[in-house]
């Protein structure tokens, strides 16, 4: 399996940033004119798997261009898309499925975590001819479990009955509309992104250097949860805030939680957060 970087508009480590241009088409370049001519040519590569917007590594929105970009050259070389949804599926992002948003048509879906809403089932869906060729039968010791299945099934009507989708869509608008009120008050608040309810809180010890706060960042996620507020922090430099709150969530809510960040954020930046606070603590 060969990795190729995520198009992070913030922090682009192969093309340039939101100001200067995409840093979706220097990804792109990459992978068509040096990893398929190279190193992994298209006979090589069974298939490409993409997160539409990217969770753990930092919560990125890709540029918009790119999953479009990403499927021509799929379509162009015979190879495959896989998109992981599992963390943004079935309406986080505001649509049902994240790749709504970007007008492509994977070959094959995973789906996990928001399908059962806590009960333990995952899913892939694909084409036809990709998923019944395999001529040998594995039966898995936890696949198809019929209680976790009616829990995905009522959870599916209930994301229907309830409007949750489009719930996602604008109490996530408004939520980043917040996170953007929060970063003009607060100078270690690099960058915020999201789409729908998978949002991002970047902190950087300087906006021109984006030196990553990542200690900062514990702190800010510590003091959060002493004041009643649970979120955690992930990205390659263990300094983005991950905010991904249940569906159901409101605008009063929203309000509660961020007049929380605002207040653990304040107090780091005062210097009022002990190192002591972090002890033994990591991640979240
Ligand atoms: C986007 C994404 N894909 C895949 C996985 C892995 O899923 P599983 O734990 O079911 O293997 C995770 C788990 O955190 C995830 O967030």
């Amino acid at each position: 399996m060969i990795k190729i970087p995520y198009p992070d508009p913030y922090r682009s480590v192969l093309g340039s940033d939101r100001d200067a241009g995409d840093a979706g088409d220097a990804v792109l370049d990459y992978l068509e004119n040096y990893i398929l001519r190279t190193i992994c040519p298209p006979d090589d590569t069974a298939g490409i798997i993409v997160e539409p917007v990217q969770s753990d590594g930092g919560d990125i929105v890709p540029p918009p261009r790119f999953l479009k970009g990403l499927e021509t050259i799929c379509r162009k070389h015979g190879i495959l898309l896989l998109n992981d949804e599992v963390k943004i599926g079935f309406g986080r992002s505001g649509h049902m499925f994240a790749f709504e948003h970007f007008g492509v048509v994977p070959d094959a879906v995973s789906f996990g975590k928001s399908m059962g809403g806590g009960m333990p089932i995952s899913a892939v869906v694909g084409r036809r001819e990709l998923l019944d060729v395999a001529p040998a039968i594995n039966m898995y010791t936890m696949a198809g479990n019929p209680v976790a299945c009616a829990a995905a099934m009522a959870n599916l009507d209930e994301i229907e009955r309830l409007g949750l989708v489009s719930q996602a869509g604008h109490v996530g608008s408004y939520l980043l509309s917040k996170l953007n009120e929060l970063q003009e008050r607060h100078a270690l608040i690099g960058d915020v992104r999201g789409l729908g309810m998978m949002l991002g809180l970047e902190t950087v010890r300087d906006r021109g250097t984006k030196e990553p706060a990542d200690r900062e960042m514990a702190k800010i996620v510590m003091r959060a949860f002493e004041l009643g507020l649970v979120v955690f922090y992930g990205g390659i430099y263990s300094n983005v805030m991950e905010i991904t709150p249940p569906l159901i969530m409101t605008e009063a809510e929203v309000d509660e939680g961020v007049a929380i960040l605002d207040q653990a954020i304040g107090e780091v930046e005062a210097g009022q957060v002990s190192d002591e606070v972090l002890g033994e603590y990591a991640g979240w």
